[in-house]
């Protein structure tokens, strides 16, 4: 167990960082998704409600909404309705770090990229989004209402292709308790026959296929699917354009190989003419990759208090802005150090990783502005800059998989920094090949 956090911990952590860095990059060490076991101390509930008053659900279409479950689970419902202050003040990510205006051109990205607000926003965040053209597809739906996850349950891929702007009259309810219990709540198993009738888990085709065996043995903690269902990596199918996911992968370096395999490009840059990936948001992954103890919590352990009562509070929150998750989860195995240390601790580990990734991200820029002008210089040939071109494909994939997973590479610092390491090496061997290009 984890003693204490104090300075001399902290230090540590930033040395490992600083080392990390330094080294040349080394794989990930691959863990097997899933296997994530609540520690006892977040485990104190026993499910509510009773499942013969669970109203009679016909058809898949059904969705029950808040306002069903008010009498039955009043503290989920109310936490849940509650949910609407984004944990800190919406901000551009744009501002915070400037280099993905150079990075993300080409991609819509360059023009809108916000900090994430709460599940009871998303779906009007995303009719709002800049982001979204005339020529958007409804598959941008799918983490955003439960109405398309029903819709692609029954009308298969087809209706990922259909326009945004036409999907947008039928899609009208945010994220709501179906996404992460069908018409089941409670804090089930993936299978509502085995958890007196309760359902916790994932109503996504893409994951529920990509991750079928852990799924299926119990090996997923329906915790963690209920969660990384939305907060994945993915990609949109070339033929169909349905979100998909590599097949049971996690791992940054091996999706990458995949996405090579498949030959996938997200988007091209029109400056450097590079076929670019763009990562969505690995959280789940970034968590399933993690070997230290934390691998041990889930995300509702990290990101849902409990209520005095024992029920789980539903609105969305996290270590830097919980002292009861602070107190009743990281303290438990942390002792011999207050909360305000902790806090303390962990904002200046954050901003320390915010410090890291700007290197690594000014680096990725100005590597990137190099090319451009080699290639607006109209002096080489396609063979002379296609490989430095896959090298900012190659560098940004790995900065952007920490940048877009929200935590700051505190999900897995381990796997965060291995992955800037390896941006900075690839994006410094890119300039080192624009230098030797003949002048
Ligand atoms: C149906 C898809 C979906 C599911 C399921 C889902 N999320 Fe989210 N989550 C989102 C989206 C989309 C956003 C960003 C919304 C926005 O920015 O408008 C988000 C935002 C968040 C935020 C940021 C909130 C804030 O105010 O800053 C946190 C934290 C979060 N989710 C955690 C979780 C956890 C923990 C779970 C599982 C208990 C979960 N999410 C399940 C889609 C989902
Ligand atoms: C984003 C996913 C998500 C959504 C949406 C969601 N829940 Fe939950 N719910 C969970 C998770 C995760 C747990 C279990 C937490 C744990 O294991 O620590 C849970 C637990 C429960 C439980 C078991 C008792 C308890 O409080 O722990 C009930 C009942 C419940 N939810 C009802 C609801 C209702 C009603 C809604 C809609 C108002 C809802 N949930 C929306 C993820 C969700
Ligand atoms: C060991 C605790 C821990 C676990 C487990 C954990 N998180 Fe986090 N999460 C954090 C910390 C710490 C942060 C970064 C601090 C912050 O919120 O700004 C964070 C940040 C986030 C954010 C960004 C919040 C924001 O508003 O910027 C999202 C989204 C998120 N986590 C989702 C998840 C999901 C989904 C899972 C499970 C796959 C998960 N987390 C598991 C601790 C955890
Ligand atoms: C199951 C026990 C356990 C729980 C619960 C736990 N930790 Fe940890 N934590 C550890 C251990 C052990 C380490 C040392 C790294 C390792 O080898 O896993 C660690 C390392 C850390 C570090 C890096 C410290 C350093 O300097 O090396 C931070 C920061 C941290 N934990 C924060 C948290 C937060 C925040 C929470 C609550 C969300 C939490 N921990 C919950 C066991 C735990």
């Amino acid at each position: 167990m984890a003693k204490t956090l104090k300075t001399k911990k902290f230090t540590r952590t930033l040395m490992l960082w600083g080392i990390a860095l330094a080294l040349s990059a080394g794989v990930v060490a691959l863990s097997a998704c899933g296997a994530k076991k609540a520690p006892a101390n977040s485990q104190a509930q026993t499910t509510t409600g009773a499942p013969q008053a669970f109203p009679t659900v016909t058809t898949a279409t059904n969705i029950k909404t808040p306002a069903d479950w008010k009498s039955m689970f009043p503290e989920e419902v109310s936490s849940f309705l509650a949910d609407t202050t984004p944990l800190t003040p919406v901000k551009s990510y744009l501002s915070i770090f400037p280099f993905m205006k150079t990075i993300y051109a080409g991609s819509a990205f360059a023009k809108s990229y916000n900090t994430p607000e709460p599940h009871q926003s998303a779906l009007q965040d995303a009719k709002n989004s800049p982001r979204i053209t005339q020529k958007s597809t409804a598959t941008c739906f799918s983490c955003k209402t439960p109405q398309y996850a029903v819709a692609q349950q029954t009308q298969g891929d087809k209706i990922a292709s259909v326009p945004f702007t036409s999907e947008s009259r039928t899609m009208t309810m945010s994220i709501t308790c179906y996404d992460c219990h069908k018409n089941y709540p409670g804090k089930g198993s993936q299978n509502k026959a085995q958890d007196n009738g309760t359902f916790l888990g994932s109503t996504r085709t893409a994951f529920n296929t990509a991750f079928a065996s852990t799924i299926s043995t119990g090996k997923m903690n329906p915790a963690n699917a209920a969660c990384g269902q939305c907060h994945n990596e993915y990609y949109f199918d070339p033929k169909t354009g349905a979100v998909a996911m590599p097949k049971g992968m996690t791992d940054p370096f091996q999706i990458f190989a995949y996405y090579n395999k498949i030959g996938l490009t997200d988007y091209v840059n029109p400056n450097t003419g590079a076929h670019m990936l763009k990562v969505q948001h690995p959280e789940y992954d970034m968590c399933a990759d993690d070997t230290s103890q934390h691998a041990s919590l889930t995300c509702a352990d990290c990101h849902m208090e409990k209520n005095a009562d024992g029920t789980t509070n539903h609105k969305m929150t996290g270590p830097l802005y919980s002292s009861e998750i602070r107190k009743n989860v990281c303290l438990t195995c942390h002792t011999g150090t207050t909360d305000a240390e902790l806090l303390s601790e962990l904002q200046q580990i954050k901003v320390a990783f915010e410090g890291q990734i700007t290197t690594t991200g000014n680096e990725m820029a100005k590597f990137t502005d190099q090319l451009a002008a080699a290639n607006k210089s109209g002096k080489y040939t396609a063979a002379q800059l296609d490989p430095i071109r896959a090298q900012e494909r190659d560098a940004q994939w790995f900065l952007d998989w920490v940048l877009t997973e929200n935590s700051k590479g505190m999900h897995n610092p381990t796997e965060a920094a291995s992955c800037m390491n390896h941006s900075l090496e690839v994006a410094k061997a890119g300039e080192a090949a624009i230098a030797k290009l003949p002048k």
